[in-house]
This record gives C-alpha cells, structure tokens and sequence, in this order.
C-alpha cells in the first residue's frame, strides 16, 4: 500500500517511519513526502533517504480548497491511499478529509484529549502532570479530535526537564507511529478481501 508523509518541520518522525519501512520490507511503500514549508528540514532528510518530496505552501494558491486539490492531484497520480500526518502544522481541510475519509493518521505528542494543540508537551509539562505520553488517531475536522489508535504513557521522573520529557516523547513517538501504521495498514488490506 502505498502511503504519503505530510511533515512541516524537524522530520524525525518521517525519518523513523522511512528506515522502518525500508527494514520490514512489508507491505507499505512511503512513496512521497508533502511539506508546506519549502525551507523545512524534512527536505533534507527525505533527499538523503532518497524519497521524493514536494513543497507548496497554501500562500501559492487563492485558496485552501484550491491548495488541497493540487496536493490530491500529487496523492492521486501517484495512487496514494493513505496518508500520514507527521508534524505537519495545518489543519486538514474538506477537500482531502472527503478523498481520504478514515486514512488520514496523525500522532500528537499527549495522551488526547488532554493537551491538545500545537504545544502538547510544553503543556503537559507546565501542567506537572504525573504522566503524559503518545496518541496516534484518525483525523477529522477538529484540532486533535478524531478517534484514538494507539497510546503509549510516558512518566515525569523527579527532576524532569522540559528538554529530557522532550526526548523520551520523541523516542516512544518514533518507536510506536511505524508499528501503529504497519498495523493499520494490515487491517485496511484485511478489510478489502
Ligand atoms: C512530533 O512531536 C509530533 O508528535 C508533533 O510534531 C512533532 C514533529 O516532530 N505532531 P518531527 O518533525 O517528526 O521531528
């Protein structure tokens, strides 16, 4: 099955899930990254994995509707069927949510629907919650709405730093998003039999 990364910024999710890809040899393909923002790191990492990347931002076009249909002609052509929202900083809108309705997956670095919103850890942190964690769900029309996947808890240690909860977030993310979508994959493939 073929899939599609959506990434805005660092990339190190996008990173995670191409090496995971590539190791099981399974049945998904990352065929293509999307990113909006021309100058964003993701870029580099996808020419270094040799993974085809294109970037239009919504600043290119008069409209999100008329931005989202040139990036479902990009997902069409090269007859993607899933696509995997990895830090990537928009909202979905109508057009691609009715293209891809339940095969658009997203991760947000907080146990939903606690801290939802651009800044999940940070809030979580500030919050002095006991735990936080990882959510991976279905996207819908909301911020960080849709139905809950996979989640993964993760502990504040006394003396947790902000940086240190940062990074034991980022490695259960990219350890957790390649197994949730091989899974999910498996059931659509499942589902069409
Ligand atoms: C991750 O923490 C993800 O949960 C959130 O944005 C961040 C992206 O990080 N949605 P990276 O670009 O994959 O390094």
């Amino acid at each position: 099955m073929k899939i599609a990364v959506f990434a805005s910024g660092n990339g190190s999710n996008f990173e995670a899930i191409a090496n995971q890809i590539r190791a099981e040899n399974n049945e998904a393909e990352l065929v293509l990254l999307f990113c909006d923002r021309k100058q964003a790191f993701v870029i580099e990492r996808s020419r270094q994995l040799g993974i085809p990347s294109y970037s239009f931002s919504p600043a290119d076009f008069t409209s999100k509707t008329e931005y989202e249909e040139a990036i479902l002609a990009l997902l069409q052509e090269n007859q993607i069927e899933l696509i995997v929202l990895a830090g990537y900083m928009r909202l979905i809108g109508t057009t691609l949510l009715m293209a891809y309705q339940q095969k658009i997956l997203n991760i947000h670095p907080a146990l939903l629907p606690d801290f939802p919103g651009l800044h999940g850890i940070r809030d979580a942190f500030e919050a002095q919650v006991s735990q936080t964690g990882v959510t991976i769900h279905l996207v819908d029309d909301g911020v960080d709405t849709g139905p809950i996947i996979a989640q993964e808890a993760v502990s504040l240690e006394v003396g947790e730093t902000l940086e240190s909860l940062e990074r034991k977030i980022h490695q259960v993310e990219h350890r957790l998003y390649p197994i949730v979508i091989q899974q999910f994959i498996e059931e659509l493939e499942m589902s069409k039999n």
